[in-house]
């Protein structure tokens, strides 16, 4: 149940390695998503038997293979969007639980979702007070915002004052009055603070105010804690330790048992499952800085130019090779923040070399955009 470190990541397994720059010699760029990773992530999860159920964030990765794994896997899906939705019932043969946890969604969205089996989340009050009658009978889940914000960017969080998210708890007695007027039930609660969380102790620390909430609402049956589930960015650094996870929700689950316990992670699953390979284009040296292009930037992947995110960057065919000096690594967008690494040690690189841009298997291919119109990034699934 150890998260592998950078060290160990499937991809540097001299045949997955092999495979890697085949597929990369075919077409670049391109991303490969490892679906031996995410079932052993997945199994992971699953072994913490205080969760009753999980869900999967299908924004992370949408991908019908990733999705038809987590579902194999016994997953449930949390979905934000009706894209989302259809993305889910078109590759998930079964009845896997669905939730509908969207944000400032219009109308149209809920009446979308309403029609699917999705359990509905409310973020706001607006939606009671103005489409009441979509709701009338119905048990919907209640999105409170705990007040602080959490996880590895200012951009990320999703909590306290300044964010978009969530019904303050000063406003939930409104909400609970507002929902007893229109005969609906607030039959969960939910929080989710944040991306990209390390600290296990979180994870409690939202579970014990949403049961002391829950204590007040009566109508409640579960609590859903989020995702958030961080996974180590830098080489050395700490992954999330999953057994003091596990004891964190231990000790609420004893004291509140009477409430089922639902998390949604997303990032967790899938980061580490996905590379993307790009080839280099050109070298140019200018001023102090040696820049190294490949054929993707920002367009592909655009964590490091949005949230400063650090990804790994190897050369794939001098994988074995000492480096030789510090590159920037670029890409072909006009921007000047189309930088996928700075500062990289990297060797020597040649034309047509196959470069790996590492855990980019979550938020990767679905954040990419048509920008400049260089096409869209292609996605291959490897199994054993
Ligand atoms: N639940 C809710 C309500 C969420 O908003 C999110 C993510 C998740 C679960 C899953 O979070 P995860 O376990 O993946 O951290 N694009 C950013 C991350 C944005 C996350 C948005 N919400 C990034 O690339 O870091």
């Amino acid at each position: 149940g150890e998260t592998p470190t950078a060290a160990d990541a499937w991809w540097r397994a001299p045949a997955a390695r092999a495979r890697l720059l085949a597929i990369a010699t075919e077409r670049t760029p391109r991303y490969v998503y490892h679906l031996p990773t995410v079932r052993e992530r997945a199994r992971a999860l699953k072994a913490l038997r205080v969760v009753d159920r999980w869900h999967y964030a299908v924004k992370a990765n949408t991908h019908p293979a990733i999705l038809a794994t987590l579902a194999a896997e016994g997953f449930a899906f949390e979905c934000v969007s009706p894209g989302e939705l259809d993305a889910v019932l078109a590759s998930v043969p079964g009845d896997a639980p669905l939730l509908f946890t969207p944000n400032f969604a219009a109308r149209s969205d809920f009446e979308r979702a309403l029609a699917t089996r999705a359990s509905i989340t409310l973020d706001a009050l607006y939606p009671l007070e103005h489409w009441g009658e979509l709701f009338r009978g119905r048990e919907i889940v209640l999105r409170l915002d705990l007040g602080r914000g959490l996880g590895h960017h200012e951009k990320v969080r999703t909590g306290g004052s300044g964010s978009k998210f969530g019904v303050p708890v000063e406003q939930l007695d409104a909400f609970l009055r507002l929902a007893d007027a229109h005969g609906v039930t607030v039959r969960g609660l939910h929080a989710h603070l944040g991306s990209g969380i390390l600290d296990a102790a979180h994870w409690g620390e939202v579970y014990g105010q949403l049961a002391a909430l829950a204590e007040r609402i009566g109508s409640v049956a579960f609590l859903n804690i989020g995702g958030g589930l961080g996974v180590p960015a830098h080489p050395g650094e700490a992954p999330l330790d999953l057994a003091a996870l596990e004891a964190e929700l231990r000790r609420v689950k004893t004291a509140y048992p009477h409430y089922a316990l639902w998390m949604e992670p997303g990032r967790y699953l899938v980061a580490d499952a996905g590379v993307l390979l790009a080839r280099v284009t050109q070298t140019k040296g200018k001023g102090a800085l040696r820049y190294l292009g490949v054929d993707t930037g920002m367009n592909s992947l655009i964590r490091p130019a949005l949230y400063d995110a650090w990804h790994e960057i190897v050369n794939l065919t001098r994988l074995d090779e000492p480096a030789t000096g510090l590159f920037q690594v670029v890409g072909p967008i006009c921007e000047s923040g189309d930088v996928l690494g700075s500062d990289r040690r990297l060797p020597e690189p040649v034309e047509g070399d196959v470069i790996l841009i590492a855990q980019t298997g979550a938020y990767g291919k679905v954040m990419s955009s048509p920008y400049n119109l260089r096409g869209e990034t292609e996605e291959v699934v490897l199994d054993d």
